[in-house]
């Protein structure tokens, strides 16, 4: 009988991450203090996070060590699965070889808890009681809630208003576990409060949102604010799922020719590819694209550039691809794909030609889920049905150009609490967003005056 998962024991669980920061052929540029403009130190960005993510901020130890709370912890979902897509395959009548990675059996149901859980310990050992933080689809918010839970902390939620309406049962999973979610824009911050006068009927965004959860968490007592993407730490943790793939695509004897991952601030498409990446690096010839939204193309449209990580100009600059911290996506339903910016590793890679950037239209992405429910089962969130809609891509042009590929995907969550959002795919309500080019001229011009990455190139790259 053919092997369709493969799965590692508890014992093989990795035991470190992976830190790509010393093997980048271009060093990241520092951070930016978002009121002087010069590089942050651990002590500016003490207020936010506790020490030990700082450190593992700006960390050149190529692997960092697990602590053994976490790993008793990872293993309530880790080890995760990687499956062999024979149906898809099947279907698609392609030559190549479909991995995916099963993420969607933590118990928030993504990728997400990989950072939540250190995240939560490393606040917990530093002191820290309450932990704010924003959402976009729900799926971060939840596996923080999720992870808060089990190191006994609280944890309070800012979700984009437009998620919080459509998504009512992730709200409950946070408050399940214990968690407070309130919709963002809100009134219980200035900065909201401040978004509010100017845009009643604002949808939210992440921006907006993280400018709400950093306020809370400077203002609030003993309480830090956590991210759940972008930053180095965070996808610092994700890539113990990169090296469980590896030890995964040893056993199945095959090694990946194409890595795709889903991309709203970068953490799961990096998770999965960076510890590839390190191989690239070293001479291995693999395609590791980051799939986007058309309507937020922040890496095929931005450009590379100083910006704010949130709408209201709190967090510390980043050199990173971005739309402007003023730009609102189009409402569409992968809402942690709505991310004006992207991870400075993913962004700085991709200036490297070490990875590459695709933008796939909402309406290719919900066909392609619905494919891979009917062929593999799994019914994905919206986000992830971007990366699937690329691994349809993929395949088929192995089959036009008969070639038996291997590719490898994350599949980096489930999409059984975004059953609207398929409804409204099923019953025709769904469109695509042209975003125009003026548009983004437009948000651009707010990053104007902010100081410049040695590596900026001005306009947009697509
Ligand atoms: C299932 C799923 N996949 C992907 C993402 C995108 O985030 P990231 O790029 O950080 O992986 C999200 C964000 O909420 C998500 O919930």
């Amino acid at each position: 009988m053919k092997q369709r998962k493969i799965v590692l024991s508890e014992k093989e669980l990795p035991t470190q991450w992976y830190n790509i920061q010393p093997d980048l052929p271009t060093p990241l540029e520092p951070p930016l203090h978002p009121g002087t403009g010069n590089p942050v130190g651990p002590d500016d960005l003490s207020p936010i996070f506790p020490m030990p993510l700082i450190l593992q901020e700006v960390s050149q130890e190529r692997f960092i060590d697990i602590p053994e709370e976490v790993l008793e912890k990872y293993l309530i979902w880790r080890p995760t699965p990687l499956y062999r897509a024979y149906t898809l395959e099947k279907y698609l009548e392609t030559p190549a070889k479909i991995y995916f990675k099963n993420e969607g059996v933590s118990p928030a149901g993504s990728h997400k808890p990989n950072t939540a859980l250190p995240q939560a310990y490393y606040n917990k050992i530093s002191g820290t009681k309450r932990i704010c933080t924003e959402t976009g689809a729900g799926q971060w918010g939840s596996a923080l809630s999720f992870c808060c839970a089990l190191f006994g902390l609280e944890c309070k939620v800012y979700m984009v208003k437009i998620s919080y309406n459509q998504k009512p049962y992730r709200r409950i999973m946070m408050e399940t576990w214990g968690a407070t979610c309130v919709p963002s824009p809100s009134t219980e911050t200035e900065s909201g409060r401040m978004i509010l006068a100017g845009h009643p009927d604002s949808p939210g965004s992440l921006g907006i949102a993280i400018s709400e959860a950093v306020e809370a968490a400077v203002t609030g007592e003993n309480s830090k604010y956590a991210l759940g993407s972008v930053l180095n730490h965070v996808l610092l943790h994700q890539t113990i799922n990169g090296l469980e793939c590896q030890k995964q695509m040893a056993i199945a004897g095959d090694y990946p020719d194409v890595v795709i991952g889903c991309a709203g601030g970068g953490s799961n498409f990096a998770g999965m590819a960076l510890p590839f990446v390190r191989d690239k690096i070293n001479g291995k010839d693999i395609d590791i694209i980051g799939v986007e939204p058309a309507s937020c193309p922040t890496m095929t449209r931005g450009p590379f550039a100083y910006d704010f990580g949130d709408t209201v100009q709190k967090t510390p600059l980043l050199a990173m691809h971005t739309l402007g911290h003023s730009f609102v996506p189009a409402p569409i339903h992968a809402g942690g794909l709505r991310y004006h910016g992207m991870a400075p590793i993913v962004s700085q890679l991709i200036m490297d030609n070490i990875i590459r950037a695709e933008a796939v239209p909402q309406l290719e992405t919900f066909q392609a889920g619905i494919t891979f429910a009917r062929t593999e089962g799994f019914i994905s969130a919206p986000e992830t049905d971007h990366a699937i809609a690329m691994v349809i891509r993929e395949a088929v042009k192995a089959r036009e150009e008969g070639k038996e590929k291997v590719i490898l995907f994350n599949w980096s969550g489930h999409g059984l609490v975004d059953m609207a959002a398929y409804e409204a795919y099923l019953s025709g309500q769904l469109s695509d967003h042209a975003l125009p080019e003026e548009e983004i001229h437009r948000a651009l011009e707010d990053i104007a005056p902010l100081p410049k990455p040695k590596q900026y190139k001005p306009g947009t790259i697509s």
